[in-house]
């Protein structure tokens, strides 16, 4: 399949359009952005990365269960996905503190929550992707409430498959953000990406941050996190 027009360029992937009207593709860029886009840069071989992963990812996820907007990767950066309708929300799952949770509730990172939590966050840079509740979600018609049972459920099931997968590979699942999208026959299947951009990973001996943590701290090594992730993967 080929790519025809451009549909959609974002801070981490271009979409094109495919002569599929039910597919497109995307293309994985080696940008990177944080804080709404405020800071910039350029993690060399992230595209690679994140597409080979997010892609061996979704088919473990596809065989637990989970359907996604997975359909054939193409190259190395290149991938055809269902062509869906993004649910504006932004789908939080959280193991261990860390990040925005540490901040906002004023404790330290690395707190293991006995039951994992689940947050939204309205898909919206303008605004800053605030925080928002389900009802919100309903009050504003993002979602029915059909709907986000149902990614609720996925996102916690994500969960138990990823978190025991990374684990193997000594790595934990700190959080990570998950988008869902709309089929044309109105199913909600897993899309965008599952990469070092979108999760926090933490080496399971030594904590040592694999992930874009690394760029958006400034914590140096950034291009060797997401090699590393990708040799946990896929081996050497
Ligand atoms: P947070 O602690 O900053 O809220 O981030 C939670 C998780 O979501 C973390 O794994 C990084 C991921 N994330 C994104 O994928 N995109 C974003 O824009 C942000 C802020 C976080
Ligand atoms: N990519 C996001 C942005 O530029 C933020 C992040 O991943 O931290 O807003």
């Amino acid at each position: 399949m080929e790519k025809t027009v451009q549909l959609y360029e974002g801070k981490a992937k271009k979409v094109f359009a495919t002569p599929d009207e039910t597919k497109v593709i995307v293309s994985y860029k080696d940008d990177a952005t944080a804080f709404d886009g405020t800071k910039r840069g350029t993690i060399v071989g992230k595209g690679v990365v994140n597409n080979k992963m997010s892609n061996y990812l979704m088919q473990i996820l596809e065989k637990e269960g989970v359907p996604t907007h997975y359909v054939e990767e193409l190259n190395d950066r290149e991938t055809v996905v269902k062509k869906v309708e993004i649910v504006p929300l932004e789908v939080i799952i959280r193991n261990i503190s860390a990040g925005s949770f540490a901040k906002r509730f004023g404790v330290e990172e690395g707190i293991v929550f006995k039951t994992p939590t689940i947050e939204f966050s309205y898909k919206n840079d303008e605004l800053h992707d605030p925080l928002m509740n389900e009802y919100h979600a309903l009050a504003l018609e993002l979602a029915t409430k059909e709907e986000i049972e149902t990614i609720k459920a996925m996102a916690f099931k994500v969960n138990e498959v990823l978190k025991a997968y990374f684990l193997k590979l000594g790595v934990k699942l700190v959080d990570f953000k998950l988008e869902f999208g709309r089929l044309p026959d109105g199913a909600i299947v897993l899309a965008d990406e599952i990469s070092p951009d979108t999760c926090r990973f933490w080496d399971a001996e030594t904590n040592e941050k694999l992930d874009k943590d690394r760029f958006r701290r400034d914590l140096g090594n950034v291009e060797d996190a997401y090699k590393e992730m990708m040799r946990r993967v896929f081996g050497d």
